[in-house]
């Protein structure tokens, strides 16, 4: 069952320097239980896509396109049924806990706020349905901590309380922004695998962001590259994962922290993040892409379907076989 179809999503923003064009194009599908990565540096465009699909830009921001929610779109929804349907069937979880949680009350408080407002439950109810959630992602004697407030909870703790919050109206679609960057590779794991608990029991769709291409391969079933705001690679995760095409999706994975190595820094792609502000006329990633050429410098490419492929889109100058040929051959020695 489709769950969410954006359509041509963009979001610009007025600056002093004119419109920044943070999110251009973009196009995706999800079903009932299937997860979507977001992948791409710092700066891509990752945080402002969802936030525009949950209607949360800032107010120099401005969405263009479709965001369908079982075909309504939420863009032009009326702001009374877009709050019905955000935190309820639509929900968000945020790398930084506190975006979300208010300081001043006690979990428990906003954890049946929320079922009151959502499900008219009764207060009664409503803790019951909350200290069963925090059971959910295995916070310990939840009964009792539900008592407290969000900062006497360690961080990785606090990440499940927010994840408890969100999943509380069993949401059809879970939006997670780097839900785990802050937390300790351990906590991280356990976040992880929570998530991907919660959605075989609930069969929630997921769209899951994040800087770290590891995460998809073990999570999602499609995956999405930004760049500059740009989709650059598109398509069945796996696939991609052993069979990446773009150049800068090749230097990302090779970035990708290896038990086996300790040099990542080392294999970082060479240059920084483009500024949104002054990108180049044609490929965003052409001052960085070692295949770069006139053409790449001058014309944008466009997102278009592998020759014999059905999902896997991209966009590059330069064919499959000469990116995968010479970025093997040039990086051989690792
Ligand atoms: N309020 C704003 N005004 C102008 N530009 C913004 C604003 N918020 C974000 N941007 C631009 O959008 C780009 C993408 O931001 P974002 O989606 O938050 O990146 P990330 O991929 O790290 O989540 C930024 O590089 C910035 O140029
Ligand atoms: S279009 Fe050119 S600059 Fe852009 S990724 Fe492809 S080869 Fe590199
Ligand atoms: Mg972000």
């Amino acid at each position: 069952m489709r769950v969410l179809d954006i359509k041509n999503l963009g979001v610009q923003f007025k600056t002093q320097d004119g419109l920044v064009y943070a999110v251009n194009g973009m196009n995706f599908s999800l079903d009932k239980g299937q997860t979507l990565g977001i992948v791409g540096e710092s700066g891509s465009g990752k945080s402002q896509s969802v936030l525009a699909m949950m209607g949360l830009l800032a107010k120099n921001g401005q969405a263009s396109g479709e965001v369908l929610y079982k075909g309504n779109n939420l863009l032009t929804m009326p702001a009374k049924e877009l709050n019905a349907i955000r935190g309820n069937r639509v929900a968000m979880i945020f790398q930084d806990p506190m975006t979300s949680l208010n300081p001043y009350l006690t979990v428990e408080r906003q954890m049946t706020e929320v079922l009151q407002f959502h499900k008219g439950m009764d207060r009664k109810a409503a803790r019951a349905r909350s200290i069963q959630m925090l059971d959910a992602v295995k916070i310990p004697e939840a009964a009792r901590r539900i008592g407290m407030y969000p900062h006497e909870f360690s961080g990785g703790m606090r990440q499940r309380v927010m994840i408890a919050m969100a999943l509380l109206c069993e949401p059809e679609v879970l939006i997670a922004d780097e839900p785990t960057t802050a937390l300790d590779v351990t906590v991280q794991a356990q976040i992880l695998t929570l998530l991907r608990e919660l959605q075989r029991d609930f069969g929630t769709a997921i769209v899951m962001i994040t800087h770290d291409l590891g995460v998809v391969a073990g999570l999602c079933d499609q995956v999405m590259v930004l760049y500059g705001g740009r989709v650059m690679e598109q398509g069945n995760a796996q696939h991609i994962f052993h069979h990446a095409s773009h150049p800068y999706t090749l230097g990302l994975l090779r970035a990708i922290p290896r038990m086996d190595r300790d040099d990542a820094s080392l294999l970082a792609i060479p240059g920084a993040p483009p500024n949104m502000a002054k990108l180049p006329k044609g490929c965003p990633f052409s001052e960085r892409c070692q295949f770069a050429d006139d053409t790449c410098a001058q014309t944008m490419p466009l997102l278009s379907l592998l020759p014999g492929s059905t999902n896997t889109l991209r966009a590059c100058h330069k064919s499959v076989a000469i990116v995968q040929e010479g970025f093997h051959k040039e990086h051989a020695h690792v």
